[in-house]
């Protein structure tokens, strides 16, 4: 907007009667002329400003240079203005106005003066400022806020790190507690087996040697009632043979003396069995398996194989596939006993009792620096949601009371205490294998025990 410089006198007559500050000056910004709300914004009187330039008067040290540069511009350009500044008065107080400066030209368009007027807008500008400052406060506040809240989440998730640890820790002790219970347990009961592999010794071998001394009598026997027999046949007494035959008749000496070779038999073949069990509880229950001891494996599981035969002798057929050169290795053979013991007994129970095709082949053989034994069961197979559990602790699928769920665990850890490894093959309905490699030369400085 431009004014016509006809209605600066009438618009001068206007100015006098408003309270806002009212500058007329020149085109070159000299004041001319002000108004009374001018002196009262001020404190300058038309006599002290006029020929000077407002700028120079009311500017003062805060007000913005990017304020001042900009009316400049416009000025020089001879454009009407639209500004907030910070202005000063007379005896220094800093107060914000809203500026408004209007050209006014002649006839011919040229610009003569510039109406100048300002409203006081101090209180605006202090309320605005301050929202300002309680706006960047607000934001600082939930920039802190922000700050709090990821130390606290930092801090939770530290925290749950440390419970999660605490709690695999309880968990390892409790693992760690179990086995040393099972081995305390197994080394016990491998002390006890042993004495009493051993006090079976003796009573086992009198009756073993008792029969074949019952044999030696009973052939004697038989040679008498052979004997008997020739002299009553040649005897001219018809009589007596008759009689005789008939006490024979009555004591069925026939049938006791074929009954007395079959019981005989049968008992020898029950003490060559316990001959057999004692030697194999003997071999298990080495009470030295805190020792290296050089063991010839196919052994081993011969002994565990007696021992476990009672459980699977009517329903399961085995296969050893043994290799016969297997060498000797250095091993702690009563630990290897517990492994062999724990896997095969595993492939019995994975063998439903009411199967009639049971099958468990044992397999050892040399391989490198290595021996490998391998048990391959046709039971229930191990299903692949529980293949990663097996090894845990506490983890059974059997009945409670059949299984603690600790053997493998510890099998696996004798193996690794051995340097060996240990793993399975298993189908769901099919069976499973288990491989098992161990070095033939136990590397000691891997040993713990
Ligand atoms: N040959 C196998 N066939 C099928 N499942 C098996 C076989 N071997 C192990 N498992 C599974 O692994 C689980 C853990 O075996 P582990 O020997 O550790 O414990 P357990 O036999 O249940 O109890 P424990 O050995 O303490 O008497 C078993 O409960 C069973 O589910
Ligand atoms: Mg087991």
């Amino acid at each position: 907007m431009e004014i016509p410089n006809q209605l600066l006198e009438k618009l001068s007559w206007v100015a006098i009667k408003t309270d806002n500050s009212v500058v007329i000056t020149d085109n070159k910004g000299h004041i001319e002329w002000v108004n009374e709300g001018f002196t009262k914004l001020t404190e300058y009187s038309l006599e002290e400003v006029k020929g000077k330039k407002p700028g120079e008067l009311l500017q003062g040290p805060d007000t913005d240079p990017k304020h001042k540069k900009l009316i400049h511009q416009k000025l020089a350009k001879k454009e009407p203005i639209e500004q907030e500044i910070l202005n000063y008065s007379k005896s220094g107080t800093a107060y914000w106005i809203h500026l408004s400066i209007v050209p006014v030209h002649d006839e011919k368009r040229k610009v003569t003066n510039f109406v100048s007027i300002q409203s006081d807008i101090s209180d605006k500008k202090n309320r605005r400022l301050e929202l300002e400052r309680l706006l960047a406060e607000k934001e600082e506040l939930a920039k802190q806020l922000m700050m709090s809240e990821l130390k606290f989440k930092s801090a939770f998730k530290q925290e749950k790190n440390i419970n999660d640890t605490l709690k695999r820790t309880i968990n390892k002790l409790e693992s760690t507690q179990g086995q040393l219970v099972k081995q305390e347990k197994l080394a016990t009961i491998g002390t006890l087996t042993a004495s009493i592999a051993h006090e079976m010794n003796n009573p086992v071998n009198f009756v073993y040697n008792g029969i074949s001394s019952l044999d030696d009598l009973l052939n004697d026997l038989e040679g008498y009632f052979a004997g008997l027999g020739k002299v009553l046949d040649a005897s001219k007494d018809p009589s007596t043979k008759e009689q005789a035959q008939q006490i024979g008749d009555h004591y069925e000496v026939g049938e006791i003396l074929e009954d007395l070779r079959s019981i005989s038999s049968e008992v020898a073949d029950g003490a060559k069995r316990i001959v057999e069990i004692a030697k194999g509880l003997r071999v298990f229950s080495r009470t030295d398996e805190e020792q290296i001891l050089s063991t010839n494996i196919n052994d081993l599981l011969e002994s565990v194989i007696i021992l476990l035969k009672g459980n699977f002798k009517y329903t399961i057929e085995l296969t050893k596939d043994f290799d016969t050169n297997l060498p000797s290795i250095d091993c702690y053979p009563g630990q290897l006993n517990q492994v062999f013991m724990n896997l095969i007994s595993n492939a019995i129970q994975a063998i439903p009792k009411e199967r009639t095709d049971g099958h468990i082949t044992i397999k050892t053989r040399e391989f490198g620096p290595d021996v490998i034994i391998e048990i391959h069961d046709n039971g229930s197979g191990i299903p692949s949601s529980i293949q990663n559990k097996i090894f845990k602790p506490f983890f059974t699928t059997k009945e409670v009371g059949v299984g603690t769920g600790l053997g493998m665990g510890i099998s696996k850890d004798i193996i690794e205490k051995h340097g060996g490894s240990m793993r399975f093959d298993s189908k769901e309905g099919k069976g499973t294998i288990f491989y098992i490699q161990i070095p033939k030369n136990i590397d000691t400085r891997s040993q713990s025990a």
